[in-house]
């Protein structure tokens, strides 16, 4: 599909899933002025323009330095209840029905927040957004994996009280020089306590990140993976096991993980059998949310309307909903692809 109307008006009009967002990397340069101003906290940029200007990243580091600066904006439970609904009701208007997202706890006790007044804020959000906005979730708790594993192994100790509003862990942050493997205890102890398992693996790490994950982390999907395509036996293996990977195509080129959206491997990984979805990963940050993710990936890449289709059902097929729920969400969505 080349017209762009068209394209957005279809993208939009379908029920979709994300998968792979950060909380954190959605907070806008307006909301953290506003949050800056009534905490008492000098504001982290001048303005919300100068903000805008600043985000130019060279890679994934650099960006994750603007990342946690913004983030310590963010201190009471209603800091953290503002973000999540910001977000959340942006979704809404994006037709996303569900979210699994994620948030770093580490960027927050570091800075001597309690974990249980970020939670407090982030689930009343999320309750809200079921309620009142029919949009539901699963919350998705990552490591920092360029900290010490100790503290990861803390944090999960402390997630474990939430237990029943925690479905998962995740691997973030700096992925080059930090293995999956350096994290095998701690994701055995969450596996051990009934939570499912995700890592980011194949961003700006190498294709081998992503079989450790899988084989080392138990895995069940992975976050970008855009990397597998350079070990066609790594893909294969990833077809035949059917193992989800979350594209962020936005995201890929702002961080310079790819050069342009046109060589953006997206519809490479499609065309060999991936079960691949679209997301927006740190959506302030990087030109979109969920539906520009969509729209741009498929003007740059010429997505057809069918491909379009198939990622959108694959948002859910990968998703942590039960079967049933699935289901339901799928015909959903092909009734709402079959309309005119
Ligand atoms: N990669 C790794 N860690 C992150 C990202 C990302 O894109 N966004 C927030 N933390
Ligand atoms: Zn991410």
């Amino acid at each position: 599909m080349q017209d762009r109307e068209a394209l957005e008006s279809l993208v939009r009009r379908l029920p979709k899933a994300e998968l792979h967002v950060h909380l954190e990397g959605t907070l806008e340069p307006e909301l953290a002025l506003r949050i800056a101003e009534r905490n008492a906290l000098s504001a982290p940029f001048p303005s919300v323009d100068a903000a805008r200007a600043a985000y130019h990243f060279e890679n994934l580091q650099s960006f994750l330095d603007v990342y946690y600066t913004m983030t310590d904006v963010l201190r009471t439970e209603q800091d953290f209840y503002d973000l999540t609904w910001a977000y959340l009701t942006n979704a809404a208007t994006q037709n996303i029905r569900h979210v699994e997202l994620f948030f770093d706890p580490q960027a927050h006790l570091s800075r001597g927040i309690p974990f249980g007044i970020f939670i407090a804020g982030i689930l009343l959000a999320l309750e809200d957004a079921e309620t009142h906005l029919g949009v539901t979730s699963r919350l998705i708790m990552c490591f920092l994996r360029d900290q010490p594993v100790e503290d990861a192994a803390r944090v999960l100790a402390t997630a474990h009280l939430y237990r029943d509003r925690i479905a998962g862990v995740g691997l973030d942050s700096a992925e080059a020089g930090y293995p999956p493997q350096l994290f095998k205890d701690v994701f055995d102890q969450a596996a051990a306590y009934g939570m499912h398992r995700v890592a980011h693996a194949g961003e700006e790490g190498p294709p081998a990140y992503i079989a450790e994950a899988i084989d080392v982390l138990g895995a069940e999907r992975i976050d970008h993976g855009v990397r597998c395509l350079e070990d066609p036996a790594l893909v294969d293996r990833l077809v035949r096991e059917r193992v989800p990977l979350t594209v962020c195509p936005l995201s890929n080129v702002r961080l310079r993980v790819v050069p342009s959206l046109a060589d953006h491997p997206l519809k490479r990984m499609l065309d060999a059998g991936l079960l691949v979805t679209v997301n927006s990963d740190d959506p302030a940050y990087f030109g979109g949310y969920l539906v520009e993710n969509y729209v741009e990936a498929a003007l740059a890449l010429r997505l057809t309307r069918d491909e379009i289709v198939t990622l959108v059902e694959n948002s859910f097929t990968a998703s942590f909903l039960s079967d049933e729920a699935k289901a339901a969400h799928i015909e959903a969505v092909r009734a709402a692809a079959a309309l005119p």
